[in-house]
Protein backbone atom coordinates (compact mmCIF):
# COMPACT_ATOMS: atom_id res chain seq x y z
CA UNK A 1 0.00 0.00 0.00
CA UNK A 2 2.74 2.36 0.78
CA UNK A 3 4.55 2.15 -2.32
CA UNK A 4 1.06 1.95 -4.30
CA UNK A 5 0.59 5.27 -2.32
CA UNK A 6 4.03 6.56 -3.64
CA UNK A 7 3.50 5.58 -7.08
CA UNK A 8 5.16 2.67 -7.02
CA UNK A 9 2.83 -0.48 -8.38
CA UNK A 10 4.43 -3.14 -7.32
CA UNK A 11 3.76 -6.99 -6.53
CA UNK A 12 4.21 -8.40 -3.48
CA UNK A 13 7.52 -10.43 -4.69
CA UNK A 14 8.75 -8.20 -7.19
CA UNK A 15 12.31 -6.70 -6.98
CA UNK A 16 12.21 -2.63 -5.75
CA UNK A 17 15.39 -0.59 -5.89
CA UNK A 18 17.34 0.38 -2.77
CA UNK A 19 16.48 3.67 -2.40
CA UNK A 20 12.52 3.08 -3.06
CA UNK A 21 13.35 0.02 -0.82
CA UNK A 22 14.75 2.52 1.94
CA UNK A 23 12.00 5.68 1.73
CA UNK A 24 9.67 3.06 2.41
CA UNK A 25 11.20 1.25 5.22
CA UNK A 26 11.86 5.23 6.74
CA UNK A 27 8.22 5.63 6.77
CA UNK A 28 8.37 2.93 9.43
CA UNK A 29 11.17 4.55 11.44
CA UNK A 30 13.71 1.66 9.60
CA UNK A 31 17.43 2.92 8.08
CA UNK A 32 17.91 -0.06 4.76
CA UNK A 33 21.82 -0.54 5.26
CA UNK A 34 22.90 -1.73 2.00
CA UNK A 35 25.28 -4.66 2.27
CA UNK A 36 23.71 -7.99 3.25
CA UNK A 37 25.22 -9.18 -0.46
CA UNK A 38 28.39 -7.63 0.99
CA UNK A 39 29.03 -10.00 3.18
CA UNK A 40 32.20 -11.31 2.95
CA UNK A 41 31.68 -15.15 4.01
CA UNK A 42 28.72 -14.90 1.71
CA UNK A 43 30.61 -13.92 -1.15
CA UNK A 44 32.95 -16.46 -0.31
CA UNK A 45 30.75 -19.05 -0.13
CA UNK A 46 29.04 -18.08 -3.95
CA UNK A 47 32.49 -17.73 -5.06
CA UNK A 48 33.27 -20.98 -4.03
CA UNK A 49 30.32 -22.57 -5.87
CA UNK A 50 32.18 -21.58 -9.23
CA UNK A 51 34.65 -23.58 -10.34
CA UNK A 52 36.18 -20.91 -11.58
CA UNK A 53 39.40 -21.78 -11.67
CA UNK A 54 40.64 -24.59 -14.53
CA UNK A 55 42.71 -27.04 -13.10
CA UNK A 56 46.69 -26.70 -13.91
CA UNK A 57 47.65 -29.49 -16.02
CA UNK A 58 50.40 -30.58 -13.31
CA UNK A 59 47.31 -31.13 -10.49
CA UNK A 60 45.90 -33.50 -12.91
CA UNK A 61 45.75 -37.36 -11.85
CA UNK A 62 44.27 -39.84 -13.82
CA UNK A 63 40.92 -41.15 -12.54
CA UNK A 64 38.83 -44.14 -13.09
CA UNK A 65 36.44 -44.24 -15.55
CA UNK A 66 32.32 -43.83 -14.64
CA UNK A 67 30.32 -46.36 -17.04
CA UNK A 68 26.16 -46.32 -17.22
CA UNK A 69 24.56 -49.04 -18.68
CA UNK A 70 21.47 -48.66 -20.46
CA UNK A 71 19.12 -50.42 -22.88
CA UNK A 72 15.65 -51.76 -23.72
CA UNK A 73 13.42 -53.19 -21.17
CA UNK A 74 14.20 -56.78 -20.13
CA UNK A 75 17.71 -56.99 -22.40
CA UNK A 76 19.87 -57.99 -19.49
CA UNK A 77 20.90 -54.75 -18.03
CA UNK A 78 20.68 -55.68 -14.34
CA UNK A 79 21.71 -59.20 -15.20
CA UNK A 80 24.67 -57.89 -17.10
CA UNK A 81 25.92 -55.50 -13.68
CA UNK A 82 25.54 -58.48 -11.73
CA UNK A 83 27.40 -60.54 -13.32
CA UNK A 84 30.10 -57.65 -13.54
CA UNK A 85 29.86 -58.08 -10.03
CA UNK A 86 29.44 -61.79 -9.87
CA UNK A 87 26.82 -60.92 -7.06
CA UNK A 88 23.67 -61.67 -7.23
CA UNK A 89 21.87 -57.53 -6.61
CA UNK A 90 18.35 -58.85 -8.54
CA UNK A 91 17.43 -61.22 -5.39
CA UNK A 92 18.62 -58.65 -2.67
CA UNK A 93 16.65 -55.96 -4.22
CA UNK A 94 13.54 -58.28 -4.49
CA UNK A 95 14.74 -59.39 -0.38
CA UNK A 96 14.93 -55.23 -0.15
CA UNK A 97 17.16 -55.78 3.15
CA UNK A 98 20.27 -54.49 1.57
CA UNK A 99 20.82 -50.96 1.87
CA UNK A 100 21.17 -50.06 -1.95
CA UNK A 101 24.14 -47.36 -3.33
CA UNK A 102 23.37 -46.14 -7.10
CA UNK A 103 26.71 -47.24 -7.88
CA UNK A 104 28.99 -50.07 -7.98
CA UNK A 105 32.93 -49.98 -8.38
CA UNK A 106 34.84 -52.90 -9.75
CA UNK A 107 38.12 -54.07 -9.90
CA UNK A 108 39.48 -54.98 -13.23
CA UNK A 109 43.01 -55.95 -14.12
CA UNK A 110 44.02 -53.95 -10.50
CA UNK A 111 42.21 -50.77 -12.26
CA UNK A 112 38.92 -49.08 -10.64
CA UNK A 113 35.81 -49.29 -12.82
CA UNK A 114 32.53 -47.10 -11.42
CA UNK A 115 28.92 -48.61 -12.30
CA UNK A 116 26.13 -45.91 -11.63
CA UNK A 117 22.93 -48.97 -11.01
CA UNK A 118 20.71 -45.96 -11.57
CA UNK A 119 18.42 -46.86 -14.61
CA UNK A 120 20.57 -45.88 -17.33
CA UNK A 121 17.98 -43.30 -19.01
CA UNK A 122 17.66 -41.42 -15.45
CA UNK A 123 21.51 -41.13 -15.31
CA UNK A 124 20.89 -39.07 -18.51
CA UNK A 125 17.55 -37.32 -18.84
CA UNK A 126 17.00 -36.20 -15.90
CA UNK A 127 20.41 -35.21 -14.72
CA UNK A 128 21.20 -33.88 -18.15
CA UNK A 129 18.16 -31.98 -18.16
CA UNK A 130 19.85 -29.98 -14.56
CA UNK A 131 23.34 -29.93 -16.42
CA UNK A 132 25.02 -32.73 -15.20
CA UNK A 133 27.06 -35.27 -16.78
CA UNK A 134 27.88 -38.17 -14.79
CA UNK A 135 29.20 -40.81 -16.94
CA UNK A 136 32.22 -41.25 -18.94
CA UNK A 137 30.91 -44.03 -21.48
CA UNK A 138 27.67 -46.07 -21.98
CA UNK A 139 27.32 -49.81 -22.31
CA UNK A 140 24.61 -50.48 -24.60
CA UNK A 141 22.88 -53.50 -23.70
CA UNK A 142 21.23 -55.24 -26.94
CA UNK A 143 18.99 -58.90 -26.53
CA UNK A 144 20.29 -60.74 -29.50
CA UNK A 145 16.97 -62.36 -29.49
CA UNK A 146 14.54 -59.11 -30.06
CA UNK A 147 17.44 -56.62 -31.78
CA UNK A 148 16.77 -52.86 -31.70
CA UNK A 149 13.90 -51.90 -29.64
CA UNK A 150 12.41 -48.32 -29.01
CA UNK A 151 14.11 -47.66 -25.32
CA UNK A 152 17.58 -48.60 -27.50
CA UNK A 153 17.28 -46.36 -29.98
CA UNK A 154 16.75 -43.54 -27.15
CA UNK A 155 19.51 -44.62 -25.59
CA UNK A 156 21.96 -44.39 -28.80
CA UNK A 157 20.07 -40.65 -28.82
CA UNK A 158 21.01 -40.11 -25.09
CA UNK A 159 24.45 -41.11 -25.44
CA UNK A 160 24.58 -38.89 -28.88
CA UNK A 161 23.76 -35.80 -27.23
CA UNK A 162 26.09 -36.64 -24.07
CA UNK A 163 28.83 -37.22 -26.72
CA UNK A 164 30.04 -39.96 -24.26
CA UNK A 165 31.63 -43.14 -25.95
CA UNK A 166 29.31 -46.25 -26.22
CA UNK A 167 30.68 -49.60 -25.97
CA UNK A 168 27.79 -52.88 -27.35
CA UNK A 169 27.19 -55.36 -25.24
CA UNK A 170 25.12 -58.01 -27.17
CA UNK A 171 23.35 -59.87 -24.99
CA UNK A 172 22.05 -63.42 -24.51
CA UNK A 173 24.35 -65.10 -27.23
CA UNK A 174 23.27 -67.96 -25.05
CA UNK A 175 19.41 -68.49 -26.49
CA UNK A 176 18.38 -70.24 -29.02
CA UNK A 177 16.95 -67.33 -31.19
CA UNK A 178 20.44 -65.26 -30.79
CA UNK A 179 21.02 -63.53 -34.40
CA UNK A 180 24.34 -61.39 -33.65
CA UNK A 181 24.60 -60.18 -37.42
CA UNK A 182 20.77 -59.02 -37.11
CA UNK A 183 21.81 -56.80 -34.49
CA UNK A 184 24.74 -55.76 -36.18
CA UNK A 185 22.86 -54.98 -39.33
CA UNK A 186 20.24 -52.85 -37.27
CA UNK A 187 22.73 -51.16 -35.66
CA UNK A 188 24.45 -49.60 -38.71
CA UNK A 189 20.59 -48.66 -39.65
CA UNK A 190 21.25 -46.35 -36.43
CA UNK A 191 24.54 -45.22 -37.57
CA UNK A 192 26.68 -47.31 -35.58
CA UNK A 193 28.72 -49.44 -37.56
CA UNK A 194 30.56 -52.29 -35.49
CA UNK A 195 34.14 -52.78 -35.74
CA UNK A 196 34.26 -56.42 -37.73
CA UNK A 197 31.97 -54.39 -40.44
CA UNK A 198 34.69 -51.91 -41.27
CA UNK A 199 32.87 -49.37 -38.60
CA UNK A 200 34.27 -47.78 -35.14
CA UNK A 201 31.74 -49.07 -32.46
CA UNK A 202 32.91 -51.55 -30.34
CA UNK A 203 30.97 -54.30 -30.19
CA UNK A 204 31.39 -57.17 -27.44
CA UNK A 205 28.67 -60.52 -27.55
CA UNK A 206 28.21 -61.76 -24.28
CA UNK A 207 25.66 -63.63 -22.06
CA UNK A 208 25.44 -62.53 -18.16
CA UNK A 209 23.51 -65.19 -17.83
CA UNK A 210 25.98 -67.59 -18.42
CA UNK A 211 29.00 -65.03 -17.48
CA UNK A 212 30.38 -65.27 -20.86
CA UNK A 213 32.31 -62.14 -22.65
CA UNK A 214 32.23 -60.72 -19.27
CA UNK A 215 36.18 -60.05 -19.16
CA UNK A 216 36.34 -58.81 -22.85
CA UNK A 217 33.59 -55.95 -22.16
CA UNK A 218 35.71 -55.17 -19.09
CA UNK A 219 38.88 -54.51 -20.39
CA UNK A 220 37.03 -52.76 -23.53
CA UNK A 221 35.54 -50.48 -20.71
CA UNK A 222 39.83 -49.95 -19.90
CA UNK A 223 40.31 -49.44 -23.08
CA UNK A 224 37.82 -46.51 -24.10
CA UNK A 225 38.55 -45.21 -21.01
CA UNK A 226 42.77 -44.71 -21.75
CA UNK A 227 41.43 -43.42 -25.28
CA UNK A 228 39.40 -41.00 -23.14
CA UNK A 229 42.40 -39.91 -20.96
CA UNK A 230 40.19 -39.34 -18.00
CA UNK A 231 42.11 -37.08 -15.29
CA UNK A 232 40.76 -35.17 -12.03
CA UNK A 233 42.66 -32.85 -9.33
CA UNK A 234 42.32 -34.58 -6.12
CA UNK A 235 43.61 -32.02 -3.77
CA UNK A 236 40.96 -28.98 -3.83
CA UNK A 237 37.23 -28.87 -2.42
CA UNK A 238 35.07 -31.55 -3.28
CA UNK A 239 33.21 -30.98 -6.25
CA UNK A 240 30.03 -33.88 -7.60
CA UNK A 241 26.24 -34.82 -8.12
CA UNK A 242 23.64 -36.44 -6.64
CA UNK A 243 22.79 -39.59 -8.32
CA UNK A 244 19.98 -40.42 -5.76
CA UNK A 245 18.68 -39.93 -2.62
CA UNK A 246 16.05 -40.43 -0.34
CA UNK A 247 14.86 -39.64 3.62
CA UNK A 248 15.55 -42.69 5.45
CA UNK A 249 13.33 -43.22 8.70
CA UNK A 250 16.80 -43.39 10.99
CA UNK A 251 19.47 -41.61 9.50
CA UNK A 252 17.62 -38.59 7.62
CA UNK A 253 18.67 -37.35 4.47
CA UNK A 254 20.70 -39.76 2.36
CA UNK A 255 22.61 -38.75 -0.69
CA UNK A 256 24.33 -40.81 -2.87
CA UNK A 257 27.01 -38.21 -4.72
CA UNK A 258 29.38 -39.30 -7.22
CA UNK A 259 32.75 -37.39 -6.82
CA UNK A 260 33.64 -36.09 -9.37
CA UNK A 261 36.55 -33.57 -8.65
CA UNK A 262 38.57 -32.23 -5.24
CA UNK A 263 38.35 -35.03 -2.03
CA UNK A 264 35.65 -35.18 -0.06
CA UNK A 265 36.10 -35.66 4.01
CA UNK A 266 33.99 -36.78 6.65
CA UNK A 267 33.39 -33.27 8.72
CA UNK A 268 33.59 -31.01 5.26
CA UNK A 269 30.58 -28.50 5.13
CA UNK A 270 28.75 -29.17 1.92
CA UNK A 271 25.95 -27.71 -0.26
CA UNK A 272 24.07 -29.91 -2.46
CA UNK A 273 21.26 -28.33 -4.39
CA UNK A 274 19.04 -25.94 -1.66
CA UNK A 275 20.38 -28.87 1.09
CA UNK A 276 22.87 -28.02 3.25
CA UNK A 277 25.42 -29.20 5.81
CA UNK A 278 28.32 -31.14 7.20
CA UNK A 279 29.69 -34.82 6.39
CA UNK A 280 28.60 -36.72 9.16
CA UNK A 281 29.81 -39.93 7.98
CA UNK A 282 30.15 -41.43 4.29
CA UNK A 283 29.63 -45.05 3.01
CA UNK A 284 31.45 -46.35 0.02
CA UNK A 285 29.66 -48.63 -2.39
CA UNK A 286 30.51 -52.15 -0.38
CA UNK A 287 28.87 -50.89 2.41
CA UNK A 288 31.94 -49.84 4.60
CA UNK A 289 32.31 -46.53 6.27
CA UNK A 290 35.05 -44.13 5.00
CA UNK A 291 36.59 -40.60 6.02
CA UNK A 292 37.94 -39.46 2.14
CA UNK A 293 36.59 -39.77 -0.91
CA UNK A 294 38.30 -39.06 -4.40
CA UNK A 295 37.36 -38.44 -7.62
CA UNK A 296 35.56 -41.06 -9.62
CA UNK A 297 34.32 -42.29 -6.10
CA UNK A 298 30.57 -43.21 -5.19
CA UNK A 299 29.53 -42.43 -1.40
CA UNK A 300 26.53 -42.18 0.59
CA UNK A 301 26.42 -38.97 2.47
CA UNK A 302 24.69 -38.38 5.85
CA UNK A 303 24.25 -35.74 7.47
CA UNK A 304 22.46 -33.21 4.94
CA UNK A 305 19.40 -30.61 6.38
CA UNK A 306 17.18 -31.99 3.26
CA UNK A 307 16.84 -34.29 0.18
CA UNK A 308 18.54 -32.80 -2.59
CA UNK A 309 17.74 -33.90 -5.99
CA UNK A 310 19.11 -36.18 -8.65
CA UNK A 311 21.48 -34.47 -10.69
CA UNK A 312 21.65 -31.89 -7.83
CA UNK A 313 25.53 -30.41 -7.64
CA UNK A 314 27.37 -30.33 -4.26
CA UNK A 315 30.25 -28.55 -3.26
CA UNK A 316 31.98 -29.17 -0.59
CA UNK A 317 32.41 -25.23 1.41
CA UNK A 318 34.90 -23.38 3.26
CA UNK A 319 32.49 -23.17 6.20
CA UNK A 320 29.78 -23.92 7.78
CA UNK A 321 28.20 -20.51 7.93
CA UNK A 322 28.83 -20.58 4.16
CA UNK A 323 27.23 -24.12 3.35
CA UNK A 324 23.92 -22.42 5.40
CA UNK A 325 24.27 -19.24 4.01
CA UNK A 326 24.30 -20.65 0.31
CA UNK A 327 21.19 -23.03 0.61
CA UNK A 328 19.07 -20.72 2.06
CA UNK A 329 19.43 -18.17 -0.93
CA UNK A 330 18.86 -20.96 -3.31
CA UNK A 331 15.97 -21.60 -1.10
CA UNK A 332 14.68 -17.91 -1.46
CA UNK A 333 16.09 -18.31 -5.29
CA UNK A 334 13.57 -21.55 -5.63
CA UNK A 335 10.49 -20.11 -3.49
CA UNK A 336 10.71 -16.45 -6.04
CA UNK A 337 10.68 -18.65 -9.15
CA UNK A 338 7.53 -20.88 -7.76
CA UNK A 339 6.02 -17.49 -6.81
CA UNK A 340 6.53 -16.10 -10.25
CA UNK A 341 5.09 -19.27 -12.50
CA UNK A 342 2.11 -19.32 -10.18
CA UNK A 343 1.52 -15.43 -10.67
CA UNK A 344 1.95 -15.99 -14.02
CA UNK A 345 -0.19 -18.97 -14.06
CA UNK A 346 -2.93 -16.92 -12.54
CA UNK A 347 -2.31 -13.74 -14.86
CA UNK A 348 -2.81 -16.18 -18.26
CA UNK A 349 -5.82 -17.64 -16.01
CA UNK A 350 -7.49 -14.12 -15.94
CA UNK A 351 -6.91 -13.36 -19.35
CA UNK A 352 -8.41 -16.51 -20.49
CA UNK A 353 -11.60 -15.50 -18.42
CA UNK A 354 -12.18 -12.06 -20.30
P1 LIG B 1 14.68 -53.91 -16.82
O1 LIG B 1 15.46 -53.41 -15.63
O2 LIG B 1 13.29 -54.35 -16.50
O3 LIG B 1 14.70 -52.96 -17.98
O4 LIG B 1 15.38 -55.23 -17.36
P2 LIG B 1 16.92 -55.52 -17.49
O5 LIG B 1 17.42 -54.97 -18.77
O6 LIG B 1 17.64 -55.14 -16.26
O7 LIG B 1 16.90 -57.08 -17.67
P3 LIG B 1 17.19 -58.20 -16.57
O8 LIG B 1 18.62 -58.23 -16.23
O9 LIG B 1 16.23 -58.07 -15.47
O10 LIG B 1 16.90 -59.50 -17.45
C1 LIG B 1 15.65 -59.75 -18.03
C2 LIG B 1 15.49 -61.23 -18.24
O11 LIG B 1 16.43 -61.68 -19.20
C3 LIG B 1 15.71 -62.05 -16.97
O12 LIG B 1 14.79 -63.08 -16.94
C4 LIG B 1 17.12 -62.59 -17.16
O13 LIG B 1 17.31 -63.80 -16.51
C5 LIG B 1 17.20 -62.75 -18.66
N1 LIG B 1 18.58 -62.65 -19.15
C6 LIG B 1 19.43 -61.64 -18.91
N2 LIG B 1 20.62 -61.89 -19.51
C7 LIG B 1 20.50 -63.08 -20.10
C8 LIG B 1 21.39 -63.88 -20.89
O14 LIG B 1 22.54 -63.55 -21.15
N3 LIG B 1 20.89 -65.05 -21.37
C9 LIG B 1 19.62 -65.46 -21.13
N4 LIG B 1 19.23 -66.61 -21.63
N5 LIG B 1 18.77 -64.74 -20.39
C10 LIG B 1 19.19 -63.57 -19.89
MG1 LIG C 1 16.99 -53.98 -14.55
Amino acid sequence: MKLMKMGTMATINQEISFEIGSLVASEYGFELVEGSTNDEEELEAIDALIDKEEDKEEDLVKRPPVVTVMGHVDHGKTSLLDAIRKTNVTSSEAGGITQHIGASEVMVNGEKVVFLDTPGHEAFTSMRARGAQVTDMAILVVAADDGIMPQTIEAINHAKAANVPLIVAINKIDKPGANQDRVKQELADQGLLVEDWGGDVICVPVSALKREGIDTLLEMVLLVAEMEELKANPNKRAVGTVIEAQLDKGRGPVATVLVQGGTLRVGDPIVAGVASGKVRAMINSKGKRVKVAEPSTAVEILGLSEVPQGGDQVVAVPSDKAARLVAEKRQQMAREEMLKSNQRMSLDDFFSQM
